[in-house]
């Protein structure tokens, strides 16, 4: 189990997006490559776009916009109604990692949806050994960087999804 986290992925998906548009098209490949049970994680400043991301995600699945809010005050939130449910970490505002651990996290990243962590650096120790990482970086106004990263050789596949879409 150790040797997978000495073997972090090497292999990259890069997705520039000009404006919140182009985010939304990235969520939609997220969204379609995606099985029920990844979790991923968002990294990234304040305004980056983390939260954002998560929006074209579940429009893409099919829940209502309106319904996916920041869950900085609630620390996770679920959305339904869409093809599959998405599970809303924001870690910022917890203490620490035993916070964290108290929200049961294990369930969520073993249900039947996709799971997304905000600030998820801060609590890495506790995300599962498959994961993707979304480094998201803000080259301008509108203007976004995103790097998927795999965690493992198993989610490399799914980044070679997202490079075939
Ligand atoms: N291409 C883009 N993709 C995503 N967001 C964009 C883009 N262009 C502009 N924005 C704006 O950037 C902001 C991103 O905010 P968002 O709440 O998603 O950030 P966040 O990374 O979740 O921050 P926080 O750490 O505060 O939760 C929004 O105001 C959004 O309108
Ligand atoms: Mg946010």
């Amino acid at each position: 189990m150790e040797a997978k986290r000495e073997r972090p992925s090497m292999k990259k998906y890069r997705f520039v997006a000009a404006d919140e548009e182009a985010t939304d098209r990235l969520g939609r490949l997220l969204a379609n490559v995606l099985p029920a049970g990844t979790v991923v994680a968002l990294v990234g400043t304040l305004g980056a776009g983390k939260t954002r991301l998560v929006q074209g995600v579940a429009a893409a699945l099919g829940v209502p916009r309106e319904a996916v809010t920041s869950p900085t005050f609630v620390l996770v939130n679920e959305y339904l109604g869409g093809r599959m449910p998405v599970y809303h970490f924001d870690t910022y505002r917890l203490r620490d990692e035993d916070e964290f651990l108290e929200l049961g996290p294990e369930e969520y990243f073993d249900g039947a949806g996709l799971t997304f962590v905000e600030w998820a650096d801060r609590v890495v120790d506790c995300l599962p050994l498959d994961y993707l990482r979304v480094e998201i970086e803000v080259l301008g106004e509108t203007q976004r960087e995103f790097v998927v990263m795999a965690s493992s050789s198993e989610m490399e596949v799914l980044l070679m999804r997202l490079e075939r879409q």
